[in-house]
């Protein structure tokens, strides 16, 4: 550990000191368990050498594992939002027809980028906090022929409600069956059961902020048969999130780019832990805390803003308390209780707050969470 400035003073006044730790409960970024804040200090080594290859080869069968699927899985360095622009360009064509499903502010995000493409985008909106209803969507797809794609997001982080994907894939696939399926599962991939394969999905991205127990900066991403092939014919210009140039690079367990070696360290030691504690138990475990989370609110007099037939076991949200401003409220459980909730979105800002319950988390983290949030409202 170097203490010295290059001049060899000593460094320690020079040096910016690490935030006082809090109970982060935002759905993204969340916290990082301490094997793998230590595997971001591991010192650097050539990300095209053999150590680096070794690692490419064990995070891809581990993403492979958590992605169910056969297909290759591909790291980014980039946050959740470059898997909408990495899907986009390397599957479609300016003009090209699609649909997007959105149910909250990160399914209009998606249209948002589809747009700024150029591509011919019809949205299929629901009401903010309900999910997608497969029925609806099966009608509205059928009046759209010639359908080149559909986007999805698999669970709504601004609205706590995870959409029914079997049964949304279905309705897509029966209503236009040569349309891709574009999954956004940046908030659920990791936590909540999405078989990939199973399913038939085309492509299916994440990021690493969110279940994978790391820090913010890497993003994942699979492409099916059907969108590789895709990739063929597609005319939008792309460079950096090229599939095709990264997947030959990744075949030789090499990055196209300098990889950001500590974020691959940590996403190996995280993806590790979660091999031992088991795709299905975290699943379960996702699935507990999400009902403990839900029961304790409704508990503290609290009102949930989402369907509770379609409410995600990674994210929670609430109304804000009646009677209640709630800016104070979440600066207070911020600056005295060190407990960090994430506020509402558009809309919603000022109207609801949302409790993250993803990744590295255990039940007494809500727990101590909501007992500040219940001494406040007291
Ligand atoms: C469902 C969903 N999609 C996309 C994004 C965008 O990801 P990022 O903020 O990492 O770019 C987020 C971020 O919260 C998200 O929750």
């Amino acid at each position: 550990m170097s203490t010295t400035l290059p001049d060899g003073s000593p460094a320690h006044a020079a040096l910016p000191q690490a935030p006082a730790p809090v109970n982060l409960r935002l759905p993204g970024p969340t916290p990082v368990p301490e094997a793998v804040a230590a595997a971001g200090s591991w010192p650097m080594i050539n990300h095209r050498g053999p150590e680096f290859a070794a690692i490419v080869a064990r995070v891809t069968e581990n993403l492979r594992h958590f992605f169910q699927t056969a297909q290759d899985v591909l790291v980014f360095p980039g946050s959740g939002s470059a898997g909408w622009e990495a899907s986009i360009v390397n599957l479609f064509s300016p003009g090209d027809p699609v649909a997007v499903i959105s149910i909250g502010n990160f399914g209009e995000r998606f249209a948002l980028v589809a747009n700024s493409f150029g591509l011919n985008v019809t949205k299929i909106p629901f009401e903010w906090g309900q999910a997608a209803d497969p029925a609806v969507v099966a009608e509205k797809l059928r009046a759209l022929p010639g359908l080149r794609g559909v986007m999805v997001t698999h669970n709504e982080t601004s609205t706590g409600v995870t959409n029914d994907l079997p049964a949304l894939t279905q309705a897509i696939k029966s209503a236009a069956p040569e349309a891709l399926i574009l999954v956004d599962a940046v908030s659920s991939l990791g936590c909540i059961d999405l078989p990939m394969d199973a399913l038939g999905l085309d492509v299916v991205f994440t990021g690493s902020q969110k279940g994978w127990m790391c820090p913010p900066g890497l993003m994942m991403i699979a492409f099916g048969p059907r969108a590789l092939a895709a990739t063929e014919s597609a005319k939008l210009p792309r460079f950096f999130w090229d599939f095709n140039r990264a997947r030959k690079s990744f075949a030789k367990h090499q990055p196209p780019y300098t990889a950001p070696i500590s974020l691959w360290y940590q996403l190996d030691v995280a993806l590790t832990m979660m091999r031992a504690e088991g795709r299905e138990n975290i699943f379960a475990r996702h699935a507990a805390i999400g009902e403990y989370t839900r029961r304790r609110v409704q508990e503290i007099g609290l009102t949930l803003f989402a369907d509770p037939a379609h409410a995600s076991n990674t994210v929670t949200a609430v109304y804000a308390p009646a009677g209640k401003e709630l800016k104070p409220l979440l600066k207070a459980l911020r600056e005295e209780d060190r407990v960090v909730f994430a506020g509402g979105q558009d809309h919603l800002e000022g109207k609801i707050f949302r409790v993250g319950h993803l990744g590295a988390v255990q039940q007494p983290d809500i727990a101590a969470a909501l007992d500040a949030l219940e001494r406040r409202l007291k």
